[in-house]
């Protein structure tokens, strides 16, 4: 089998710098859903024709299965296919998709191709408003005669709420012969692949028309508003499906997920949050309201509680996180750690049952377990040129306020004490401390305004 992909068209109407098929849909380019779908079926060629300009996408996609094709100028569907058709492995079938058409499901293309094997096999649907569209033209008998084009209707073709979805298949030899033969005779003076279907009749191809599980699998995106409704539909079958699986979702209509949430049984997830890249939750585990997570693993039972940003993180089971925290790369927190409200954690590990829950920074540490850092602790970890590793080992007690000034080391059992700006490697077991010993002035008066 071979696969074309259209994906030429400039999309004026997207107003945009950016290719359209390049516009992103639950995080990924609108054509890289068309194109993981064509891989499931497993295709000999996977040919995409792609337009003048067109460089960003193809540098966006390359991959080795793919075969560019330069579609330059653009003169219309079956001119697109023509520049495919030398790449066309011989025999077999052949599908063409459409780069801007990114939910079509697997198994209708899979109807579709089965479909075609020795037939032209037409994707359709019945629009309730199907202008601009090619109409499926019918016989009495209910035989597709043509399919005719918004600008080439008669008023009564107009009528006809049954339009090609533009996904077709049909046997290789057979198409390769008849697009030589294609002619731009008509009101947009554009090679149109839909005139095939005349030459199946001539040539007594059987014709078929398969239809989609529901209109969203054929709907195009030409407009910023057509994105956002296609948006919208791709998120609310990803939010069943979630729930499908077991995840508690408070609102179907308010989760986003812009990549792979992977959860396990009786996951939670709260009002707008945010999933990008790969998301692991395991069993039971919490997403309060408002959180954003991209590429982060969450074991077991772990609570992330509302306003949490969380990127290319680790967090074991039981684990405590937020309200507002926020774990930058390189954050790994082992099993029942707390992070609280305003904690940055930058490249740090956090051992376990360890407690950093106010207003702190720890950047480029390793943390031992059961170690209680203390409100407004920061690591001085960045010297203006580079940055250097503090290191707390397990039962430290680290007293608010202090500042670790890296490269340093507080030994195992260690307190400091609150406001300490530690310089120097605090030992193990010991109380460090780096304040000016208090002092009360007697007498002292506070400054007086000076009479002019
Ligand atoms: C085409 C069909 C129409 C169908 C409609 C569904 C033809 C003649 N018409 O309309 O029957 O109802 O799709 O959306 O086939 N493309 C190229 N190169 C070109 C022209 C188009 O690659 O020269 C690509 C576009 O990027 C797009 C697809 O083909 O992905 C469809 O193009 P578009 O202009 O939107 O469709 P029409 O030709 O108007
Ligand atoms: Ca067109």
């Amino acid at each position: 089998m071979n696969i074309v992909i259209l994906a030429a068209g400039q999309g004026k109407r997207m107003h945009s710098n950016l290719p359209k098929v390049l516009h992103p849909l639950a995080g990924k380019p609108l054509v890289q859903h068309v194109i993981e779908a064509a891989r499931r079926l497993a295709p000999e060629t996977l040919c995409l024709v792609y337009g003048h300009g067109g460089d960003v996408v193809r540098a966006a996609l390359d991959a080795p299965d793919l075969t560019w094709v330069l579609q330059d100028p653009q003169l219309g569907t079956g001119h697109a296919v023509m520049q495919a058709a030398p790449h066309l492995a011989p025999g077999g079938t052949t599908l063409i998709l459409y780069g801007d058409v990114p939910l079509t499901q697997v198994d209708t293309l899979q109807r579709l191709v089965h479909a075609a094997r020795n037939a032209l096999a037409i994707l359709t649907v019945e629009l309730p408003e199907p202008t601009g569209y090619g109409r499926i033209v019918r016989d009495a008998a209910g035989a597709v005669q043509r399919i005719v084009e918004d600008k080439d209707a008669s008023a009564a073709e107009r009528a006809i709420h049954e339009v090609n979805t533009g996904i077709i298949a049909l046997p290789t030899e057979r198409l390769v012969g008849w697009l030589a033969r294609l002619s731009n005779d008509n009101a947009q003076r554009e090679y149109y692949l839909t005139d095939i279907v005349g030459m199946a009749l001539a040539a007594a191809l059987p014709i078929t028309t398969t239809q989609p599980q529901g209109e969203w699998e054929v709907i195009g995106v030409n407009s910023k508003v057509q994105l956002a409704q296609l948006e919208r539909i791709a998120q609310r079958r990803n939010a069943e499906s979630l729930m499908e699986r077991g995840v508690r979702l408070a609102d179907p209509a308010r989760i986003d997920v812009r990549g792979e949430l992977i959860c396990g049984r009786d996951v939670f997830i709260d009002v707008n949050c945010v999933f990008e890249g790969r998301v692991v939750l395991d069993e039971a585990v919490e997403v309060g309201p408002a959180c954003v997570l991209k590429n982060a693993q969450v074991g077991a039972g772990a609570r992330v509680a509302a306003f949490s940003h969380i990127e290319d993180a680790l967090i074991g089971p039981d684990a405590v996180v937020g309200p507002y925290a926020r774990l930058r790369p390189g954050t790994e927190l082992a099993v029942g750690a707390h992070v609280g409200n305003f904690v940055e954690l930058k490249n740090t590990k956090l051992g376990a049952q360890s407690k950093a829950n106010h207003l702190a920074y720890v950047g480029d540490a390793v943390v031992g377990s059961r170690v209680n850092i203390g409100a407004g602790t920061i690591t001085c970890n960045y010297d203006g040129a580079n940055k250097f590793k503090t290191l707390i080992e397990d039962d430290a007690f680290i007293g608010s306020d202090t500042q670790l000034v890296a490269p340093v080391t507080v030994g195992r059992g260690a307190t400091l004490g609150a406001g300490t700006t530690l310089t120097k490697d605090a030992p193990p077991d010991t109380l460090t401390l780096s304040r000016v010993r208090q002092v009360s002035l007697p007498g002292w008066q506070r400054p007086k305004k000076a009479k002019k």
